[in-house]
């Protein structure tokens, strides 16, 4: 009872800081629109195998990955454990990243993944709108569009060549920004979702 009511606090705690600077309030709106929802297992097998055949992801290489509003930390987990490649997961929900930290330590408890591997995930919380892209190789979203139009100015750090994977949305307005490269239509559980990879111009 105590753990649940220290979580809210800490949950509303952290959004009175982002309300306390004027210019968080429009993107702060355009957050509550974004409930927590995950990227299915299924899907995220397909976009991994298609980020390995069409866009030179490389097992164990130096190569980085980011996923902006990393949830439960399901993507960045996949990514570390089965392409072996440092993995960053970014999210502003504090309760969220306990979650993912929790995932992780039980992975290393079971010794399902050796601790080398899970050792390439790192979890930051904190504000996406925020960051500086120009490491990254691989920068991963499930948002909305709602939300993306505040996001050039963060796409602006990317670097050249770099690849951004949208689930569910497109990006609309990024001329000049972002080059649309493929279109992964998915099927299953009766339900069909698409994700567009993008190239940084
Ligand atoms: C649709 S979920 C996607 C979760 C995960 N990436 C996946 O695909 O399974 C979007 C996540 O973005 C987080 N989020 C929303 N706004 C954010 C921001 N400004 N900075 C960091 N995370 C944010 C939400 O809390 C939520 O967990």
């Amino acid at each position: 009872m105590y753990k649940i009511l220290e979580y809210e606090l800490i949950k509303v705690l952290s959004y009175m800081k982002l309300l306390m600077n004027k210019k968080n309030l429009i993107k702060l709106y355009s957050q509550l629109d974004l409930p927590f929802q995950e990227t299915k297992q299924l899907y995220l097998k397909e976009i991994f195998k298609t980020l390995e055949s069409k866009f030179d992801l490389q097992k164990n290489s130096t190569q980085f990955f980011i996923d902006l509003g990393s949830g439960s930390g399901q993507v960045i987990i996949y990514c570390a454990l089965n392409y072996g490649i440092r993995s960053i997961g970014v999210e502003i929900d504090p309760i969220l990243i306990k979650e993912a930290k929790y995932s992780i330590r039980l992975l290393k408890k079971s010794n399902y993944a050796k601790k080398k591997v899970l050792g390439k995930i790192t979890l930051i919380s904190g504000d996406f709108f925020e960051l500086n892209l120009k490491d990254y190789d691989f920068i991963y979203i499930f948002s909305l569009p709602t939300m993306q139009k505040y996001l050039r100015h963060v796409f602006q750090t990317i670097k050249s060549g770099a690849i951004i994977i949208s689930h569910r949305h497109p990006f609309r307005n990024f001329k000049g920004c972002l080059d649309l490269k493929f279109k992964l239509e998915h099927e299953g559980d009766n339900q069909e979702a698409t994700t567009y990879f993008y190239n940084k111009l």
